[in-house]
């Protein structure tokens, strides 16, 4: 079979090469891409008379042909035809004769590929955007039912202090709206076209790159074109950005897989999303969030992949930037999976507030407020109201029972400035909503924060 760069060659390719340096297996996605760009091209090239108008009809007749060719499957994907740019002006050419040869002046792979690979990231961009303010949606649902809902805030994963499952979630809140806020910015970043740059230096034919990028979406024409034809900065960024939101996702799925456990208890995953154990009867897994946790790792690989592949290339084009696509597409498709399974997840798990409570009668998690009421109602410095605290800690301990409830005569018995009003501090829920400064987790605080979040999300 004849390639279209066979012009200097005597031998024909080997079997083994086509297998190699094919990417056509996998670039067939970017087929819209590919499409659109030609038809800008196409039509810029009409524009400034270097193409005929009959020749443009003819090649847009043609590549919708294609398309609907590739849409319904008819179409013949031939390793040797090695990458889908070739196979498309191959076929086009075919149909239309040789106005299709006509398709690729002042153009190069390498601009095209750079052209349809960015189109596709862009896009996929906002569509991730999309995708992450439903599961925002879902996660303000339940958070809004939980903004009294007691549990014990952790650090080191140990009781720390109470808080409200609802301000729990909130937390995630944060880190989905920036993860938006990254892809967003990447999207704004590189919307610039590389089309018209042709090989490396641009090209002696009159184009108008201007024309060419308005006709495709783009918001400017790249500056230098030995930089554009080799700039993958917008493949990593999109690598970067589902990175942070799946360690986002991840750090979410460990807290689903700690809470559905016996040990904790503090959800319960539906059975739609839960799987059983080939050996014991009585297991119900929480294999998605564990899924999601692992598939994290994938994808931190592609970015780590990507980087490498980049760091060591001499300017401009080189077939190494080939391998920037599979971890994209697979880090893409990873993403977009894991969002509307996790929105599933959340959705139909059961919150189990009973064991949340009284998980807070563990560890003395009022203890900070005890030593704030030493410090705010008997003048006590900090440090020796901490020391005094310790002591009713270490009583409590002594008598088998949690803070929140020990008697005010133990408490005066460890320092006769203590009175009756101590007991309020103590309080669980008092201690929650006691912590009422600004991003607090005092419900009313809460409320406010998830009020943030609705108006964000309705784009207010
Ligand atoms: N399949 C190639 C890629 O994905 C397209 C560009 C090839 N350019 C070239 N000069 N060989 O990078």
């Amino acid at each position: 079979m004849e390639k279209m760069w066979s012009g200097r060659f005597s031998a024909s390719a080997s079997n083994l090469l086509d297998q190699f340096n094919a990417s056509i297996m996998y670039d067939r996605k970017l087929y819209r891409e590919d499409i659109e760009g030609s038809l800008a091209h196409a039509k810029m090239l009409t524009k400034q008379q270097i193409l005929t108008e009959d020749e443009f009809k003819l090649i847009e007749e043609g590549l919708m042909q294609v398309k609907s060719e590739i849409e319904s499957g008819a179409f013949e994907w031939k390793i040797s035809d090695e990458d889908l740019h070739m196979a498309i002006e191959k076929r086009l050419t075919d149909i239309i004769g040789d106005a299709g040869k006509k398709l690729h002046t002042a153009r190069s792979r390498n601009d095209q590929v750079a052209v349809d690979f960015r189109c596709y990231t862009l896009r996929k961009n906002l569509e991730i955007v999309e995708l992450i303010k439903k599961l925002m949606k879902e996660i303000v649902v339940v958070a809004d039912k939980h903004t009294e809902t007691l549990l014990p805030g952790m650090t080191h994963l140990q009781h720390a202090q109470p808080i409200n499952f609802g301000f729990h979630l909130g937390a995630y809140l944060s880190m989905f709206k920036r993860d938006i806020q990254r892809f967003e910015s990447s999207y704004e970043r590189n919307n610039i076209s590389p089309l018209g740059c042709a090989a490396l230096a641009g090209t002696p034919h009159n184009i108008d790159r201007e024309y060419s990028a308005k006709l495709l979406g783009f918001e400017s024409v790249s500056v230098n074109c030995l930089d554009t034809v080799s700039d993958r900065d917008f493949a990593l960024e999109i690598l970067f950005n589902i990175s942070t939101m799946m360690m986002h996702i991840s750090r979410l799925s460990e807290e689903l897989v700690l809470w559905s456990s016996y040990e904790f208890g503090f959800v319960e995953l539906s059975d739609e999303y839960s799987t059983g154990s080939s050996i014991m009867p009585q297991k119900k897994n929480p294999d998605v969030p564990e899924l999601l946790r692992g598939k994290t790792g994938r994808v931190y690989g592609s970015l780590i992949g990507l980087l490498t592949v980049m760091k060591g290339l001499p300017l401009a084009y080189n077939k190494d930037t080939q391998e920037d696509k599979e971890g994209v597409f697979d880090a893409v498709e990873t993403a977009e999976l894991s969002l509307e399974i996790l929105k599933e997840a959340i959705k139909t798990m059961q919150v189990k507030t009973k064991n949340m409570n009284s998980a807070c009668k563990i560890g003395h998690l009022s203890a900070t407020d005890l030593a704030d009421y030493l410090v705010e109602k008997c003048d006590i410095p900090f440090r020796e109201a901490h020391f005094i605290t310790g002591k009713a800690v270490a009583k409590s301990e002594e008598l088998g029972i949690d803070l929140s409830d020990i008697d005010l005569s133990h408490l005066q018995e460890i320092d006769a400035r203590i009175s009756q009003d101590v007991l309020d501090f103590l309080v669980l829920e008092n201690s929650m909503n006691a912590r009422k400064s600004q991003g607090g987790t005092a419900s009313i605080r809460t409320k406010e924060q998830l009020e943030f979040f609705k108006k964000y999300l309705e784009g207010k």
